[in-house]
């Protein structure tokens, strides 16, 4: 008798190995345990009747800004005094230094660090062929107004990339702010 109560004890503690840990070893009520919710983002089950909902056509979230000349292509076609530079973003070292930075970081690969278009990935193919609109001491950068200059960044222009999802508006400023300091020095030492 002795022996059957020990061999049934045993069986009972080894039932439970093999299940995860974290988990009851027996689910007496396993409904309530795996439970018909629809998750967030999960396959719509409804059919289309409900259940999670894909955001209506041209929905963007709270926090992104909507560009005001997002149809416009050509930074010539600009509306005049359209888009100024902010009179917030002030000409201290420390915006000068986060324009720098960020100059590095996005333009500095085909611009190059003076803005005269020789940046590392210039040169003969795989690489970028050489412009001289990239060269900032050069025409059309030279005589393009700040705002010209913010739309390229924004949209690009020919085969420069939009950064306009990647830099923020304001670091967009910045970096103009740091573009205008090296046609200074490209203007004072003509190659
Ligand atoms: C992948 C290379 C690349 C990067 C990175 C890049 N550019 Fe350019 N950029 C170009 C090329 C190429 C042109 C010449 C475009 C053309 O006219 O076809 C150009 C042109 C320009 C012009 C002149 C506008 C024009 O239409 O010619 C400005 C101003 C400019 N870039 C600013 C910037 C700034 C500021 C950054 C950094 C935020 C940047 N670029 C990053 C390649 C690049």
């Amino acid at each position: 008798m002795k022996y059957k109560i020990f061999l049934t004890l045993l069986l009972f503690s080894l039932s439970s190995c093999g299940i995860p840990r974290g988990f009851p070893a027996l689910q007496f009520f396993p409904d309530m345990y795996d439970s018909p919710a629809v998750e967030a983002q999960e396959e719509d089950v409804f059919g289309g009747t409900g259940g999670p909902r894909n955001p209506p056509v041209g929905a963007i979230s709270i926090d992104e800004e909507v560009y005001e000349y997002a149809s416009i292509r050509a930074f010539q076609d600009l509306p005049s005094g359209g888009l100024t530079f902010p009179s917030e973003i002030k000409k201290t070292k420390e915006n000068y230094a986060r324009g720098e930075e960020r100059y590095h970081i996005y333009c500095y690969p085909c611009h190059g660090a003076q803005g005269r278009g020789n940046g590392p990935v210039i040169g003969n193919p795989p690489r970028i062929a050489y412009t001289p609109a990239m060269d900032f001491s050069k025409s059309p950068a030279k005589e393009m107004t700040d705002g010209q200059i913010y739309h390229t960044i924004t949209m690009g222009a020919g085969q420069m990339p939009a950064y306009g999802s990647q830099i923020s508006p304001e670091d967009r400023w910045k970096i103009i702010l740091y573009v205008r300091k090296l046609q200074e020095l490209a203007l004072k030492t003509p190659n």
